[in-house]
């Protein structure tokens, strides 16, 4: 069965060949079990990311066995293949680091075989973006199928959602408010079921993200990970990559400059994690693509915010499940949509909508009513981050949305760790704080330290929020006045790495700015006095990373990954 282009599949090359090389591919292949019949089909992948050390991919073996069904029933033979999984909780020192190798490894995996589609499996942040890079970058027909969220946690008739509650409770705690048996007693009910994290952090994102794109299935996003309806979803992936194969519709079919523009429609009516931003531009980039960070401030000054849903909002994904979904949620963002997007279901945007209803406004609201007519993610620029950064702005506290402060710098994450709580600290709760060096290089891997905590002694006065300012990353389940990913970061030389305790720093939500006010020539000083930190790896993996990651606004991603004409002049 040729492809609808009449064009040989890649498994036909292997399978049809007369050289030594055919007897072997076959003859090997048949030593597994499958039969001459079985090799004349079209052969999916699919990618398994199973592993027990990633909580939120502990169900996959489960959902591998439906996708096989659907595969199988369509008229495909099915072959699954690991690739390394990247699970938050556990990855030092932090998940980021290995996100280009997962798409490293993904993209290699996908070429070096003779599979004629893949079904890709992810769930925790990093995965799904890795397996998109992948799959824009290799460009065979691909589908995303995410794990799914967990169910709500549980405690006292009360929902509660990781990691939102993981921060807000163990603050709590700290501030002598939480006895060790009722943390204990939190930290046994909210994390209840197999899932990725269950409120709208960043792989509640990226499971957007990948239906907004047209990637994943309709609907495949928000359905709890062990509800039914999964494994159902997971069947009908299985069947419709067989379809994509036969039909020769390919990720770079699908993932136009319109469906990306979409996709960022869907991020900022969903309150989605900033982590989603430096995703979405490497995507884009593997694709050819230029994505400034003005296009995300632009899209998010016309997009609606809509979805009730943590942590910007009161419910859960459980919830945003139960009102219908990304579909649902795109629905209502129709008329800013662009509709005729080809999708993996073979139909476009509008076709699949078609039908498609809110069924509680209370978690997805109304187009016309929004919670708030912009978007949740604000681009800052100024003289501390000429390239910009970051701001979710849906998370920050009335008073901050303009703000002026002093600052209290900390150089390293170590050092924020020995001061912090020192009684002596100079900070009160008007005070900014600075940390440096967190960046892509700095950290390195850019770690999710953006949520820098409040001082005890501020904590013990009921400080819950202050203005605070990295290079770094937040968890998208953070929640504060948090300035996130200023490029370029400390460790090159930005001007992040000049700030001195004491600097006034001013912010501005609505004028999108960010300042230092610090004169040129003092900060000119300051640079020239200013020595670059040292490298962390001599060699390996980490070696690669520092040497060749580029800065946040550019997606973190390595520059040989990109395409040759979009690589940044050295
Ligand atoms: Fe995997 Fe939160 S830890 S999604
Ligand atoms: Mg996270």
């Amino acid at each position: 069965m040729a492809n609808k282009n009449n064009k040989q599949r890649k498994s036909e090359k292997y399978f049809s060949d007369n050289t030594m090389w055919g007897f072997v591919h076959r003859s090997f292949t048949k030593s597994m079990g499958y039969t001459e019949e079985d090799i004349r089909k079209p052969v999916i992948g699919i990618c398994n990311t199973f592993s027990e050390l990633n909580k939120c991919h502990s169900h996959f073996n489960e959902l591998v066995e439906y996708v096989k069904r659907g595969v199988w029933q369509a008229g495909g033979v099915p072959m699954e293949f690991p690739t390394i999984s990247i699970g938050e909780p556990y990855v030092k020192p932090t998940t980021m680091l290995l996100r280009n190798l997962m798409a490293m490894d993904t993209e290699e995996m996908m070429r070096a075989h003779p599979i004629d589609g893949v079904v890709l499996i992810g769930g925790c942040d990093k995965t799904v973006p890795a397996q998109l890079m992948a799959a824009a970058s290799v460009n065979i027909p691909a589908i995303v199928l995410t794990g799914g969220p967990m169910l709500n946690g549980r405690l006292n008739g009360e929902n509660l959602g990781a990691c939102t509650d993981c921060y807000r409770f163990t603050l709590e705690h700290k501030a002598g408010n939480l006895t060790d048996n009722e943390l204990s007693e939190v930290e046994n009910s909210i994390c209840r079921s197999d899932g990725h994290c269950m409120v709208m952090g960043t792989a509640s994102t990226m499971a957007s993200i990948a239906e907004g794109l047209g990637m994943a299935l309709p609907g495949c996003a928000a359905i709890p990970a062990v509800d039914s309806r999964r494994r159902h979803m997971s069947e009908m992936t299985g069947k419709q990559i067989v379809k994509l194969v036969v039909n020769d519709i390919k990720p770079r079919d699908i993932m136009t400059k319109e469906a990306i523009e979409n996709a960022i429609k869907v991020t900022m009516a969903s309150g989605g994690s900033t982590n989603g931003i430096i995703h979405i531009i490497a995507i884009a980039q593997r694709l050819g693509m230029k994505l400034p960070l003005d296009t995300f401030d632009e899209i998010s000054a016309k997009t609606p915010f809509l979805l009730n849903v943590r942590p910007s909002g009161e419910y859960q994904m459980e919830e945003y499940f139960e009102a219908g979904g990304v579909p649902a949620l795109m629905k209502e963002l129709v008329p800013l949509l662009h509709g005729d997007c080809l999708t993996v279901t073979g139909k476009t945007v509008k076709e699949n909508l078609d039908g498609v209803s809110v069924k509680d406004p209370k978690v997805i609201y109304k187009l016309e009513n929004p919670i708030e007519k912009d978007g949740g993610i604000v681009v800052l620029k100024g003289n501390l981050a000429p390239n910009g950064a970051l701001i979710k702005k849906t998370a920050v506290s009335e008073k901050f949305k303009r703000h002026k402060g002093k600052a209290v710098v900390f150089h390293s994450l170590q050092d924020l760790h020995n001061r912090i709580d020192d009684p002596n600290l100079d900070v009160d709760e008007d005070s900014v704080l600075v940390l440096q060096n967190v960046g892509p290089k700095g950290a390195p891997g850019m770690p999710e330290v953006g949520q820098i905590p409040i001082p005890q002694k501020l904590l013990e006065k009921g400080v819950r929020d202050m203005v605070r300012i990295s290079d770094g990353r937040i968890s998208g389940t953070s929640y504060g006045t948090l300035v996130v990913h200023a490029a370029p970061e400390a460790a090159i030389g930005g001007p992040l790495a000049f700030v001195q305790d004491g600097d006034e720093i001013e912010i501005d939500l609505q004028a999108h700015r960010l300042h230092l006010r610090v004169n040129e020539e003092e900060l000119n000083e300051r640079k020239g006095n200013w020595t670059m930190p040292k490298q962390h790896y001599d060699r390996g993996y980490g070696l690669l990373f520092e040497e060749r990651v580029l800065q946040a606004d550019l997606g973190c991603d390595f520059d040989f990954l990109l395409p040759k004409e979009l690589r940044p002049k050295k």
